[in-house]
């Protein structure tokens, strides 16, 4: 294992073992469980890559359609859940009500306080199949709407659209939200999934690591950027636009959301993918100003700083050819990445060492207490 002190923001750090994904940045490459993402991104459904994910292997035809019927009757959420969502405050974000959800659920799934591998597997399998209900849901009733019930004879990602819109969408936008999904399983010791395994190195239960998981891709420096990028598209609005808006945002030192990552330092290998599905579907969409506008920020940023889109920018005009609300794009990237953090609160239980780093202070010493009359 190498350490390094003092690396600012665990910058290079091997923090302990996975055998659920691997990173080369350098190459830019991104792998499942020995499978190279190239080669599953354009074959492989989400469900069936959490299966390989947790299990360390592709499942046969009939696996596949038991784990995807499993999956499907467990969407249903806990009517506390519901309730708890109905109270919220109106201008509650999508992000916090999936937080307090993934949280409420955690109090009455009938496994909460047991760890077992086997508790393990049924509340990682009931993470999966209800967080996009949860989102679904209180996008439901943030609008004045009724949350809808599952319908399981509709796939993951066709009913998620069902719930949340009132309608089926096409079969070739869920298939695309599909493949979204699979490109967000799972990355290495990503700061959400790195969260989830502190809580559960501390022998912390499923729900409340994944809780911390949502927390920490709120954030804009992580999950939160697809949402980021598509508010900055549409600022900028119109290709004539793009030159002083970047002109601008470099002259200013700003943050381009959707650029840079912390492991890459070639093309994104999920980015590679998003952009060509962002061509597609902008094209089809009649959307195609952002597309170009996209790839003009690309080459200009690539272009003179070096840095190139991360998964999350070309991502942004996917969902919105999508149609899908812009402050739901961070919660359908949970929706993904569940699979991911269940799997790894499930490796880190099998072989657990409490997670405690060390600080390297840099405040006072050897001062002298002083009454507080004295003060
Ligand atoms: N726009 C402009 N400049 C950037 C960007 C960017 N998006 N990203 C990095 N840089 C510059 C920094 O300003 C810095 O320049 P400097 O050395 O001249 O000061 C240099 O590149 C290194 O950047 P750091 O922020 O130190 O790199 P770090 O590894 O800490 O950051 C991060 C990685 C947080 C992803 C960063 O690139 C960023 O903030 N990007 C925008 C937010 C984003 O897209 N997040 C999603 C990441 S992918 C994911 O989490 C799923």
């Amino acid at each position: 294992m190498t350490a390094q002190s003092n690396a600012k923001g665990l910058e290079g750090v091997v923090a302990s073992e996975t055998s659920l994904s691997f990173i080369d940045g350098q190459e830019g490459i991104l792998v499942y469980r020995g499978y190279d993402i190239h080669d599953l991104a354009p074959h492989a459904s989400f469900l069936e890559s959490v299966f390989l994910l947790w299990n360390g292997r592709l499942p046969t035809r009939g696996e596949l359609s038991s784990f995807e019927a499993e999956i499907a009757g467990q969407r249903g959420l806990d009517p506390t859940t519901i309730d708890v969502l109905r109270r919220l405050p109106s201008d509650t974000t999508p992000m916090a009500a999936l937080r307090t959800a993934a949280s409420v659920e955690g109090t009455t799934d009938p496994d909460a306080e047991d760890n077992s591998a086997e508790a393990n597997l049924r509340k990682a399998k009931r993470l999966v199949a209800r967080f996009p209900t949860m989102i679904a849901a209180y996008h439901r009733l943030r609008g004045g709407a009724e949350p809808l019930d599952p319908d399981a004879s509709l796939g993951h990602a066709a009913d998620f659209v069902r719930m949340a819109n009132g309608e089926p969408g096409t079969d070739e936008a869920a298939a695309a939200l599909d493949r979204t999904l699979l490109l967000y399983l799972d990355h290495g010791f990503n700061a959400s999934t790195f969260a989830c395994r502190v809580i559960a190195a501390t022998l912390g239960d499923m729900h409340s690591a994944v809780v911390g998981g949502v927390g920490a891709l709120k954030g804009s420096l992580h999950g939160g950027a697809n949402a980021k990028a598509m508010e900055m598209l549409l600022e900028i609005g119109e290709l004539e636009h793009a030159g002083p808006f970047l002109d601008s945002a470099f002259a200013e030192k700003r943050k381009i959301m959707g650029f840079g990552h912390r492991v890459y330092k070639t093309e994104d290998p999920r980015a590679t993918h998003l952009r060509e599905m962002s061509g597609e579907l902008t094209r089809q969409a009649g959307l195609e100003k952002y597309y170009e506008i996209s790839r003009y920020l690309e080459d200009r940023i690539t272009g003179e700083k070096g840095i190139r889109p991360n998964v999350d920018f070309y991502c942004a005009t996917v969902y919105y050819s999508l149609g899908l609300p812009i402050d739901l794009y961070t919660p359908i990237f949970a929706m993904g990445r569940i699979g991911g953090w269940s799997g790894h609160v499930m490796e880190q239980h099998a072989d657990n060492r409490l997670i405690r780093p060390r600080a390297r202070y840099v405040g006072e010493m050897d001062r002298s207490w002083v009454p507080i009359d004295e003060r």
